[in-house]
Formats: structure tokens, sequence, C-alpha cells
């Protein structure tokens, strides 16, 4: 069985879509980075349902998405300056701000944390889905990404209803994600913010932002040796993550990378390797259409050119090695 499929360019389908969330309904939204699985802030039995969809504990708290940062605002008890400049600058956009949290978002959502991450997705649909929600008196969208825990995240609406099929009531397709990995995650609480998450806005970006402020960005929470710890800040940084079914093997040199491939030709191992366009923006863009076609031709093993760690290309990095990270 496949989902109701909705059409982002049509007005009454976005409309139908933010009637479906307010009654409780879970659908699926596009984003500029990837799907979103979502559901009305408001409702703690539809928010569950996200967390039995995706089969992802409870303790790993969902994104509130938000139609602008009044409303960002109103999600949190302590709106920070940081947040204020961050939100200013890269909203609409692929940043999410961690902050302390109202009373307005729930428990469910934020799995009991005092926190809540917050971000307003630039796809057009979505913004009028969001605004539709707030005229109808929803805090926003609780959305992580639309795949089974720990899998490859979706970048069209085929990838979702491949995944989820009619587990979900509805999916706006608003065609291919163009950022195509998810938000940078920032902590904006203290006095110098932490990117949590690698993601669609650079980290050089965000630090220059708030350098023109006069405020710093402090060390990464490291993105080069992700953690093991489920309590960390950001659960969803484990080290295993984004992954598809065959082994992904990285490379940082391409020398290397053909040896292995030769190798395994030689020994029968049925393989393929990942695009890796020259343009950064384009890695990421297709990163994981191109994981999930690599998958689809049956190889056992995926070999992976990584970007240089610029840019967006520190986020492209970061999810090739959480889908090389040991299972
Ligand atoms: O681009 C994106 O961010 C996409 C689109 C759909 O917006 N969303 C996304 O959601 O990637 P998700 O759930 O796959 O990843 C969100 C991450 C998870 O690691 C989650 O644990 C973390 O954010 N997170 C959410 N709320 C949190 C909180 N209050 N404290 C700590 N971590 C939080
Ligand atoms: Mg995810």
């Amino acid at each position: 069985m496949t989902p109701r499929i909705l059409d982002a360019e049509e007005p009454g389908d976005i409309l139908l879509a933010a009637r479906l969330l307010i009654a409780g309904g879970i659908v699926a939204v596009p984003t500029e980075t990837v799907y979103g699985l979502g559901a009305d802030a408001a409702n703690d039995d539809a928010v569950r349902r996200v967390f039995d969809i995706k089969e992802r504990p409870p303790s790993h708290p969902l994104i509130l998405h938000v139609a602008g940062p009044e409303s960002a605002c109103a999600a949190s008890g302590d709106w920070t300056p940081m947040a204020e400049i961050l939100a200013r600058r890269f909203w609409p956009g692929p940043l999410s701000i961690l902050i302390e949290r109202s009373g307005v978002v729930s428990d469910v959502v934020t799995g009991s944390r005092s926190t809540v991450v917050v971000r307003v997705p630039n796809h057009p649909a979505t913004l009028e889905l969001l605004r539709e929600m707030h005229r109808l008196g929803s805090p926003g969208l609780a959305a992580p990404s639309a795949n089974k825990f720990g899998a490859v995240s979706p970048t069209t609406a085929r990838h979702v209803v491949d995944d989820l099929g009619d587990l979900v009531d509805a999916v706006l397709d608003g065609g291919p994600c163009s950022v195509g990995v998810e938000s940078t995650i920032v902590d904006c609480r203290r006095s110098s913010a932490t990117i949590l998450r690698e993601g669609g806005v650079p980290r050089e970006d965000i630090s220059a932002e708030l350098g023109a402020h006069g405020f710093t960005l402090s060390g990464s929470s490291s993105p080069t040796a992700p953690s093991t710890d489920t309590s960390a800040i950001a659960p969803g940084m484990l080290v295993s993550h984004y992954a598809p079914r065959a082994r992904v093997e990285v490379f940082e040199d391409e020398q290397d990378l053909e040896r292995r491939s030769l190798e395994l030709t030689t020994r029968g191992v049925p393989h393929s390797r990942l695009p890796h366009p020259d343009d950064v923006a384009l890695y990421s863009r297709n990163l994981y259409a191109s994981l999930r076609s690599c998958d689809s031709t049956g190889a056992q093993v995926i070999l992976a050119l990584l970007p240089i760690p610029h840019g967006l290309g520190a986020a492209v990095r970061d999810r090739l090695r959480k889908a090389a990270a040991a299972r």
C-alpha cells in the first residue's frame, strides 16, 4: 500500500496536509535538507506515533519546525542573543538551534529534556504548511528525518514511500531536496556557541556571523570522533548512523580507493563506488540518493572518497564516516 501523495505545488494540498496534521495524522514533508516525518507538536499521541514509525528510542528528541523566529522564541524559555543573530542570518535555512525550552513544548517532543531544538526550514510549501498550522493554533511541526532509525535519510518523496510505505498518512511531494544533508545543529545556550552536528550551514559561516557580532564559536563536540555515549547532548551523534545495507569504506586518497576497488574485483566481491563530484554542494545534494542507488545494485561494499573538510564538505564527511562505522 502506498500513502496518499500530495502535491507541494497545489495550495489546496498544502492546506489538506495541515488539516491532516492538526487532526493527528503523520505527514512526511519536504525541506531543503531531507524529508521530515511530521506530527503536530501539540498532539502527544501523534508525536509518539512518529517514534513508533521510525523505531526510534524516545530518548532521541525531535526538532520543532516553525514558520518564523517569533514561534521559535515562543518555544524557548531563554532566547539568547546568539540564537537571535543566527536565526536572523540563516533562517529560513538548514540551521537548527538548541535552546532552553518553554512550557509550550511537550516532554514527548523533547524526550523530557530542558532544551528544545528549533528550525525554520527553507521550502516554500513547508513554510506555507507551517504558517497554516500556526493559524490553526499549533506550536509547530515535530519532525525527525523520515527514515527508520539509523538508516539513510530520504531526499525525495519516493525514498519516503520506499522506506515507510503506508505507515505515514500522506507524503507532501516537494521534489528532491536541494541541500541533501541534515541541518547544522548549534547549541546557543551559553556565552559561546557549539556545533553539535555538522550540516547544511558550514561551520565557517556560523563562526563568521557570530564573530561579526562579538561572539565566538567554541571548538566542536568533535565531528571527527563522533560520540558513542547515548547521553550525548544531541543523541543522534551516535557513531553508526545514516547507514545503507552495504558496508561503507571511506578514503582520503583516490589512489587508495582505486587499489581497494582492484582488490575487491580480484576477490570477486561486488562493490560500487560512490560518485564524488568536485562540487561539494552537488556531492551533498546527491549523497543519500547515491548511497541508496549503490545499495540497490546489490553491492556488498560501497567505496567513498571523502571531500575536503571545508564548507559543506565537513557535513558530507561526517555522514560518510558514520555510515562507515561498524554496526
Ligand atoms: O535537517 C534536519 O535537521 C532534518 C529535517 C527534517 O529538518 N531533521 C533531522 O532530524 O535531521 P533528526 O531527528 O533526524 O535529527 C535531529 C537530531 C537528533 O540527533 C536529535 O537527537 C537531536 O537532533 N535533538 C533534537 N532535540 C534535541 C534536544 N532537545 N537536545 C538534544 N538533541 C536534540
Ligand atoms: Mg535523522
